[in-house]
Order: structure tokens, then sequence, then C-alpha cells
């Protein structure tokens, strides 16, 4: 069943993590179960949605959420395995490709709202557990429309991505940046201009609205500025981020990917945190 609910949260699909840090080999199926169910969350557009928008984890990766606005009706793909309706004759490096630089096997592009631009900084290591995770997820036989576009995808995306490396976990600043990008946070959090894209002087700043079920929210700022994270300790921001809820206690609404961040590991909450605390101070970008 197909859903015309906008960007539904991801907030109850996930499983915790039970796998550690400790346990995840660069590269490995265990390294790409935690990045995909804690800061990547793939899930977030991935997963299948009931009538209501609930989640439907028992379907795995196998795709239906639909984007219905002007100019895009975009479909979330079946990636799982499954050799007619999913991914299961892609090879591995196809997989890779159409995931770090959004080209299918046939060539055609991967279109809006796939992160692409954010998952070209994708290192080889966490590009291939990726790859492994979603081989090793059962196939789900689910058909999901084609998405149209009522403008010109671009040829490509940029270049095409050699090899990349993760910045040393030691610089807690890029290496958050890191993960921010593969998580792609500033893809809602930092204001669109008239053209859709995002405004790289208010990087950050917040003010994106979603609308769906819940009503409409509004992405917050998350720089340091009096109306962003200012007066926020670095362990309320971490709280916020795991638990879904504000300094009060409110909780917040979809589509930020609570579900999934709950995951992160203290270091890399840690990370992530002290990435936030670099960016420049911004007014909010947003209305309210
Ligand atoms: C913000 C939503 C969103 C997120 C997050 C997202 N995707 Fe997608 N993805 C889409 C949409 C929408 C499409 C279909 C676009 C189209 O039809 O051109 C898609 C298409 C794909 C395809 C192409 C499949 C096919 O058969 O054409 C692959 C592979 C894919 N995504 C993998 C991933 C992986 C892996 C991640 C996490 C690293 C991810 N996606 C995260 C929205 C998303
Ligand atoms: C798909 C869009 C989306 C993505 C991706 C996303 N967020 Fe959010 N985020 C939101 C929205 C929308 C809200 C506000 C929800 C509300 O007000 O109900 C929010 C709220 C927050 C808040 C609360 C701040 C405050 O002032 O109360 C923090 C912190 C935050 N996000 C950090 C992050 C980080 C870090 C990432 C990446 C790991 C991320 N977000 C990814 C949409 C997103």
């Amino acid at each position: 069943m197909k859903i015309k609910k906008k960007w539904l949260g991801a907030g109850l699909a996930a499983t915790l993590v039970a796998v550690q840090a400790f346990a995840q080999a660069p590269g490995s199926v265990e390294r790409g179960r935690y990045l995909m169910q804690s800061v990547v969350a793939c899930g977030n557009c991935h997963y299948q949605r009931g009538p209501q928008g609930e989640p439907l984890p028992e379907k795995g990766l196998s795709g239906g959420m639909a984007w219905d606005e002007p100019g895009i009706q975009a479909h979330a793909a079946n990636i799982t395995p499954d050799p007619e309706t999913g991914i299961g004759k892609w090879t591995d490096a196809q997989l890779a490709k159409a995931i770090r630089e959004g080209v299918r096997p046939d060539g055609s592009l991967i279109g809006p709202p796939m992160p692409v631009a954010f998952y070209r900084h994708l290192s080889d290591d966490d590009l291939k557990a990726i790859v492994a995770y979603l081989r090793a997820q059962p196939a789900v036989k689910n058909a999901v429309p084609k998405s149209s576009y009522g403008f010109p995808l671009p040829p490509n995306y940029g270049p095409a991505v050699t090899a990349v490396k993760a910045p040393p976990r030691a610089n807690k600043v890029k290496y958050g940046e890191y993960l921010a990008n593969i998580g792609h946070c500033m893809e809602c959090h930092t204001p669109r201009d008239g053209k859709g894209m995002l405004v790289k002087g208010q990087w950050g700043a917040g003010g994106q609205v979603f609308k769906g079920p819940w009503g409409a929210s509004v992405s917050r700022n998350l720089t340091s500025h009096a109306t962003g994270l200012k007066s926020w300790s670095d362990a309320e921001v971490a709280k916020a981020i795991r638990t879904g809820m504000d300094r009060e206690g409110k909780p917040y609404r979809p589509p930020m990917g609570f579900g999934f961040y709950q995951n992160i590991s203290d270091e890399d909450m840690g990370a992530l945190v002290a990435y936030l605390r670099s960016l420049k101070p911004q007014a909010f970008a947003g209305t309210k």
C-alpha cells in the first residue's frame, strides 16, 4: 500500500542496536547495521509505512514512502535483495555507485529527495559496510512505482567518486562533520532558496517546513545562536537528538529520525555535538 504522506518519520521503526562500537570491524555487516540503525538511517525514507503512516519494520527497506509535491512525485525504492522489485540483480559495485553517486546500473540518475550530494562523503569502508548490510537483509517483494519529476534531473551529481577516507575520530569536529554528512542532517536543517537549493551561507539555521499527518514541523536552528542552541548544554543537545524531546520534555515530530538516532554511540554523539558547536552562529531561518 502506498501512502501519499510526506516525510513520515521513522520514530517507532528502528529497533535497538545491540551491536556495540567495538564489534564493528571496518566494512563489516555489523558496522553497516550500526550505521543504518543509527545516524545514517536510510530506513527513515526506505521503510514501508502502513495506512496511518505507522512503520512496518517487518517489511524492511522495501520502499513505499511517497512524496507528492509540485514537480516531484517520488517514491523511495525497494532496496531489499529481491531480484524483481529490489536491487537483487545489482552487483556490490553497482549498488555502491548508486548510493554514493546516484547512478543506477542502467546509467539513469536517482532523483530527489534521495540525499546523494551528502552520500558522496561516505568513506569506502562505510559504503562497503552499508552494501554488506543491504545484501544481508531478507528479500521483500514490493513493486514501487517509478518516480516522476517536472524538471530535468542534472546529468550527474558531480565527477565519479573514487576513494574516500573518513577523517580520524580523534578530530572530533571533523569526524562529527563526517557523521552529519552521512546522516544528511543539513538536508533538513539548512534553509532552501526559491529553486529548492540549500542556502550554504545559512548552514544549520533551520526553518524548513515539513507537512504530514503531524501537521507541520519546522527544522530547528542547530547553530549556537541565541535563536538556536546557544543556551543548551552539550548533554541537553545529545539528549534531544536521542530522545526526540526538547528540554521541557515536549516531544518533537517527524521527520527527524529519533527512533534511529537513539542508537548513536556516545563517541559518535560527542563528535556530532562538537561539529554543531563549530557551526557559525546564525539567526533562525524560519518564521516560528
Ligand atoms: C530523504 C529520503 C531518502 C533517504 C534518506 C535515502 N533515500 Fe534512497 N531513495 C529515495 C528516493 C525518493 C528514491 C527514488 C528516486 C527516484 O526514483 O529517482 C531512492 C532511491 C534509492 C536507490 C535506487 C533504487 C532503484 O531501484 O532505483 C537506492 C539504491 C537507494 N535509494 C539507497 C539508499 C541508501 C542505501 C540510503 C542510505 C544510505 C538511502 N537510499 C537514503 C529516498 C531516500
Ligand atoms: C528529515 C529531516 C531531518 C533530518 C535528516 C534531521 N533532522 Fe533534526 N529535526 C528535524 C525537524 C523537523 C525538527 C523539529 C521537530 C519538531 O519541532 O517537532 C528537528 C529537531 C532537531 C533538534 C532539536 C533542536 C531544538 O532546538 O529543539 C536537534 C538537536 C536536531 N534536530 C539535530 C539533528 C541532527 C544532529 C541530525 C543528523 C544526525 C538531524 N537533526 C537530522 C528534521 C530533521
